[in-house]
């Protein structure tokens, strides 16, 4: 289904600038996170390269819309999004219901909880990245667009390797609370891929 949504939002300028605003929205939302999760004093070089490189995505895609219509899209109002309330609520929900479940497992609280927050959901989002962005670079190349995700699918597949370094360090048993963060995740992405069917639908 992504697929066929895809093709569509890129065959229509407008829908396509409001699909990359919405990408932008949330990378700067997930930079937003990070930065957010930072230890007062241990931060060290990975967590800093890693909101710098978030920040970036947001940046690069938002830039990204000049290529299709200067004039589209210069804020992140509801108006300039797709599904906007699915999208508010996609990273809000995945990183409530993984602090719940990590909270359960591993007894957490204050800053280690919220470390292990930000290693599990980044986690799931890097690998929601890895395998959306080449989907839509794909798509894109196929449609002949100016715009091009290329330099973003490089960064995120060193970000999920990071990740997995990083949760390797934090439990034996990582895979395993993977796989049920991944779980969560899943359903909150088919929940917003749904929504964004709905909204071209009634848009088309
Ligand atoms: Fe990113
Ligand atoms: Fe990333």
């Amino acid at each position: 289904m992504l697929d066929s949504i895809l093709k569509s939002i890129v065959d229509d300028n407008v829908l396509h600038a409001k699909w990359l605003n919405t990408l932008s929205y949330m990378e700067n939302a997930g930079a937003k996170k990070i930065s957010a999760s930072e230890h007062k004093e241990h931060v060290n070089l990975i967590i800093l390269k890693h909101a710098a490189e978030e920040h970036r995505h947001a940046y690069y895609l938002k830039k990204q819309i000049s290529k299709l219509d200067e004039a589209l899209c210069k804020t992140y109002t509801n108006a300039e999004l797709l599904s906007p309330n699915h999208t508010k609520y996609y990273l809000h929900a995945l990183d409530i219901s993984v602090c719940r479940y990590l909270k359960s497992e591993f007894n957490l609280s204050g800053y280690d909880l919220k470390f292990a927050a930000y290693l599990f959901v980044t986690y799931a989002i890097e690998v929601r990245a890895d395998e959306l962005y080449p989907v839509y670079q794909a798509i894109l190349v196929e449609a002949k667009s100016k715009v091009n995700v290329k330099s973003i699918i490089l960064e995120e597949e060193g970000h999920l390797e990071e990740m997995i370094n990083q949760l390797v360090g934090f439990s034996d048993d990582w895979e395993n609370h993977a796989a049920e963060v991944i779980k969560i995740e899943k359903a909150l992405f088919d929940n917003w891929v749904e929504a964004l069917n709905a909204e071209l639908l009634i848009s088309a």
